[in-house]
């Protein structure tokens, strides 16, 4: 069995070294030769992994068609925003087997669509011809690379629609560390995760700024009813927001030292360097940046109030102080707290 990965970075690298405890072949597809010669000859990924041992059934390459040929699964894990772009690429693929699976393991929406990520796969397949050939899912949930490094138990989802036999492939990717639920309800999964990385930034700030863990657990809860509402306007169920892709991921994300979107959101707060110049000097993709301006989009197309998104955006791209952010959370009108 062999299993194909899109990306060579922290969750690509970290992933395939699950896997290989399961699966023969595991082939890593990259666009940076530095990443690829250091895997392939060392063994090792250090710009993303340290010196965590990667074996010698995973190996990586430049060229799609050597990671794509033969798969019996292909595992998409670049950026968000690269996602369309790669996928066509494999669309037009003529060695990429019929039948192989495609699941997104990228957190986010495309901001220029504000498609999720499974839409964005669905239909460059479709344009391409080929998407009754191809079953399309998600691998989602609180997974830091860095822990599944080191075979910390972690739990994630598994969601696709129903026409694939998805227990199947449940039971493929997961193992004595990684254990692997489903749940059909694939929308629910992709926004939850999407968009809880705002919600990261925003904790990041506050711990930035001082604040204690009443704040942290305000933002949080609040967070995630925001995102709740956004899911269901977007066809997700509640219950969902519940799960491993929703709360679960979102505490995680929120108090870790490896959220890079926590990590973030701390780092505006010290002043002296804009957004954007922290962001060009980001080793890792901060997807919750990308996000915010997604889901500002979405609130205004759906009417749908996402107060604590909206300072998160104003914080980034509005030059608005973080501690002013802050207060203005605090001073809108009192309300229930369910409505
Ligand atoms: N790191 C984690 O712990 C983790 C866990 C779960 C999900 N994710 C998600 O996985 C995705 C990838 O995250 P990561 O942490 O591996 O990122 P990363 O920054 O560590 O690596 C990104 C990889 O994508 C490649 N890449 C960037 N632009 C590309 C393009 N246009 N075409 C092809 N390849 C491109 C880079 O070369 C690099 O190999 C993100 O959506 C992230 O939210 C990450």
């Amino acid at each position: 069995m062999k299993a194909a990965i899109l990306g060579t970075g922290s969750w690509a690298s970290a992933f395939g070294r699950h896997l290989t405890h399961k699966w023969e072949r595991v082939v890593l597809w990259g666009i940076e030769a530095d990443q690829v010669n250091s895997i392939n000859q060392t063994g090792t990924n250090p710009q993303f992994l340290g010196d965590t041992r990667l074996p010698p059934n995973l190996r990586a390459t430049l060229d799609l068609d050597d990671c794509l040929k033969n798969a019996d699964i292909l595992f998409v894990v670049v950026p968000s925003q690269a996602v369309r772009s790669v996928i066509q690429k494999v669309a037009a693929s003529t060695v990429f087997p019929d039948g192989a699976p495609v699941i997104n393991m990228a957190k986010g929406f495309e901001v220029s669509s504000l498609k999720r990520i499974s839409e964005v796969i669905e239909e460059e397949l479709t344009a391409a011809g080929k998407s009754d050939q191809h079953s399309v899912g998600v691998l989602l949930g609180p997974s830091h690379a860095e822990e599944v490094a080191l075979e910390q138990p972690t739990a994630v989802v598994l969601s696709g629609r129903t026409k694939t036999d998805w227990a199947h492939w449940q039971s493929w990717i997961a193992g004595p560390f990684f254990r692997v639920y489903t749940n059909d309800d694939i929308a629910g999964v992709e926004i939850a995760s999407g968009f809880k990385n705002i919600i990261a930034l925003a904790v990041g700030m506050a711990d930035g700024l001082g604040a204690g863990d009443n704040t942290r657990g305000t933002l949080m809860t609040r967070g995630m009813l925001e995102l709740s509402r956004l899911g269901k306007a977007l066809g997700g169920r509640p219950e969902t927001f519940f799960g491993l892709a929703g709360i679960g991921d979102m505490i995680t994300t929120c108090i870790s030292k490896h959220s890079r979107n926590r990590n973030f959101g701390e780092e505006l707060t010290r002043g002296g360097r804009s957004p954007q110049e922290i962001l060009d000097n980001a080793v890792q993709v901060v997807e919750g940046v990308h996000m915010a301006k997604a889901a500002l989009k979405l609130s205004d197309k759906l009417g749908v109030e996402l107060p604590i998104t909206k300072q998160v955006h104003d914080v980034l791209f509005s030059e608005k102080p973080p501690r002013q952010a802050m207060r203005e959370l605090m001073e809108r009108e009192l309300r229930p707290e369910l409505d």
